[in-house]
């Protein structure tokens, strides 16, 4: 018999690096039993009551983010970029614990108001947004919007009922050296306008002299993933420096400035995350500079954190359904999820921890690549990972830092239904989005 057998509370006092709380929700721990729990819940019994795969979100981590964001900019607006993960209940906890949303579409305008948030504290994104949802977004009364383009100036004061207030989004060639699918900064991407450019210059010149479109800001967005906060202030230097030529050739003073998002998370044991309190330190001195030497009214600096609110606090169960040793090459656990719930691994080249969470593991691992079940040979979770030599089909395995980019990506291929979403807090779960059926999938197939 093991000292851990005959003691089994020792193993609630381990540490284990599996368990890193930069990684893992605040809230997680080895039972008595080995087992883990986030938020006071057994995860191995959330998978047998709900089924496997599972997101699991944890209530407090996010509202946890949210109150450091707040702490950190304190005067800043912070606004959640509801794209990272969009349910009625989770915006109902940022927008109570005082963000702002963004959305980016027509729907997730719809999940935002009816989650109940007031129109006043919503941003609408989008690089190529249809006149409907221009004029979904005008008749909710949305507060601002992020124009993208030439077109959008014309369709949005044709759509104008009353008056609207927008921001301009602006490229400021800034090459934030990420993945190409999330490197926005740079000039040579779709999204916006470069800074200084011909084109941004007349997208000013249009909204100024439209009389429903009110120009309060400048907006960028440098990409995703972003570790080094001068990025940021970099972005401050030369936006303020456009906002003063802006007041000097229109004689308006444009109050507001959003920096977008991108701020990292660490998605394994190790990684870099964002440090906000550098960041908050750099924004102050950049927007002192920048001000000071344009002569400038300090504007009110926007932030839009999508991942960084809620990627850690998530975290995904997938039942083993079979470990193959395959001969002269790799050992593959295979799971009952995969690229469908997690595409960031296939899109991204994203990298991922695995670990067993229905009991805590002290004997020999092994290296293991963890693979779905779906028709794709790319279709991988986690490549490399150690896991217990003696994993059996049936147990479960947590991948933490999935509560970002996976609910909203998540797809059907192969006609598997999207998973629930389990949300837990104070030793309670709570169902807030029920997995997809097939009866789901043959309802919008008319035949
Ligand atoms: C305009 C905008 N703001 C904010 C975000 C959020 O980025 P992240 O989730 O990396 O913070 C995105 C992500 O694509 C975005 O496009």
């Amino acid at each position: 018999m093991t000292l851990l057998e005959i003691f089994p509370s020792l193993r609630s006092g381990m540490t284990s690096p599996r368990l890193d709380s930069t990684v893992w929700p605040c809230e997680t721990h080895y039972d008595d039993l080995g087992q883990i729990t986030v938020g006071g819940v057994v995860l191995a019994d959330i998978a047998d009551q709900y089924g496997t795969p599972t997101y699991v979100l944890d209530e407090t981590e996010v509202r946890r983010r949210c109150q450091a964001y707040r702490k950190y900019f304190p005067d800043a607006e912070v606004i959640y970029a509801a794209k990272a993960m969009l349910t009625k209940g989770i915006v109902r906890w940022v927008a109570e614990e005082g963000l702002s949303v963004d959305v980016c579409s027509a729907g997730e305008l719809a999940i935002a108001l009816a989650a109940g948030v007031d129109p006043a504290r919503i941003v609408l994104h989008g690089s190529g947004k249809p006149l409907s949802e221009l004029e979904s977004a005008m008749k909710a009364g949305v507060d601002r919007i992020v124009i993208d383009s030439l077109t959008e100036v014309t369709l949005l004061s044709a759509v104008a009922t009353r008056k609207q207030q927008v921001l301009l989004r602006l490229s400021p060639d800034i090459d934030v050296h990420g993945h190409p699918a999330v490197r926005t900064g740079v000039i040579d991407q779709k999204f916006g306008f470069p800074l200084g450019s011909t084109a941004a210059k007349e997208a000013i010149d249009r909204v100024m002299r439209q009389p429903m479109l009110e120009l309060v800001g400048l907006h960028c967005h440098l990409g995703s993933q972003i570790c080094d906060p001068d990025f940021y202030g970099e972005a401050i230097r030369r936006l303020v420096a456009e906002m003063s030529r802006v007041e000097h050739e229109y004689g308006v003073t444009l109050p507001q400035l959003d920096i977008g998002g991108g701020h990292a998370v660490a998605y394994r044991c190790g990684d870099v995350e964002m440090d906000l309190s550098m960041l908050a330190d750099i924004i102050e001195d950049a927007l002192d500079a920048a001000c000071a030497l344009n002569h400038f009214a300090r504007p009110r600096i926007s932030l839009e954190p999508g991942r960084a609110i809620v990627a850690r606090a998530g975290v995904t169960l997938y039942r083993v359904m079979t470990v193959k040793h395959i001969e002269g090459g790799r050992t593959f656990v295979i799971v009952d999820g995969g690229m469908n719930d997690n595409p960031r691994v296939a899109l991204y080249g994203a990298r991922y921890d695995a670990v067993v969470a229905n009991r805590h593991p002290t004997g020999p691992h092994m290296t293991a690549t963890v693979a779905g079940r779906y028709c794709e040979a790319g279709d991988i979770l986690a490549a490399d990972v150690q896991l217990p030599t003696d994993l059996r089909p049936g147990e479960v395995l947590a991948i933490p830092c999935t509560g970002a980019y996976h609910h909203s990506l998540a797809s059907t291929y192969n006609g598997v239904g999207r998973p629930p979403v389990i949300s837990v807090h104070e030793g309670r779960c709570h169902e807030m989005i029920r997995r997809e059926t097939s009866a789901d999938l043959l309802a919008r197939d008319l035949g």
